[in-house]
């Protein structure tokens, strides 16, 4: 709680200091100003992560695939090279579908930029849901891939400097996400695109 108030706090400043720089006429105004979103970003995941599942939303039955279906047109349409390989079963399932919805962004957002195409396929049986979420990148080897889901982890991260604004919380988030639905945040590898697959698995 102490943390997400401190980062809170800080936003108003970091606003001022913003609307300051967009005055100055300096050559050093560009890097200050992308130094300064760059703190805004952080803040931002900190406190979506502080949140947490306070504001996940209520469980309620969910068409599943049409969830994920709709997430991945949305994506697309944002111009994310995203598929839906594989859609399967049928049925509702009791889920937040905003936390869902985010835990799933989240995947998609790593897959597209530590590779460069990702696939999704649901699959829904009689007692579980499996979203998995694949990529052509370079994958998480075995024994790091519990290490990738840890808050504010990032790995390698010489590779990923300037791969995006990524503060190290999206598989935290992910993994969260499953976990509020009583399910797994599972790392593996990719058997249809080589890099890594993510499957988000819960019981029905
Ligand atoms: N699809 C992926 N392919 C390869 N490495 C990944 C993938 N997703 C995550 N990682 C690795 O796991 C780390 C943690 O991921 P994440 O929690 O989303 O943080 P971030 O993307 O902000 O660095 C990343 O820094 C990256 O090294
Ligand atoms: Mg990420």
């Amino acid at each position: 709680m102490m943390l997400s108030g401190v980062s809170h706090d800080l936003r108003t400043p970091l606003t001022r200091m913003k609307l300051s720089l967009a005055m100055l006429d300096d050559a050093e105004r560009e890097p200050m100003e992308r130094d300064v979103e760059d703190m805004q970003r952080l803040l931002d995941a900190f406190l979506d992560f502080a949140r947490g599942n306070a504001e996940s939303g209520a469980a309620e039955p969910t068409d599943a695939q049409a969830l994920v279906a709709q997430i991945v047109q949305d994506a697309q349409r944002g111009g994310t090279d995203v598929t839906l390989a594989q859609s399967q079963g049928e049925g509702v399932v009791t889920l937040r579908p905003t936390a869902m919805r985010r835990a799933v962004e989240n995947l998609i957002g790593n897959a597209v930029r530590y590779g460069t195409r990702c696939e999704i396929s649901v699959v829904l049986t009689e007692t579980s849901l499996r979203i998995r979420v694949e990529d052509d990148g370079p994958g998480i080897d075995p024994e790091r891939r519990e290490e990738a889901m840890r808050p504010f982890v990032r790995l390698d991260s010489s590779r990923n400097q300037d791969a995006g604004s990524g503060v190290g919380l999206g598989l935290a988030i992910a993994a969260d996400i499953a976990r509020v639905h009583g399910g797994v945040l599972r790392l593996g590898q990719s058997d249809r695109l080589g890099g890594l697959s993510a499957d988000i698995v819960i019981a029905r």
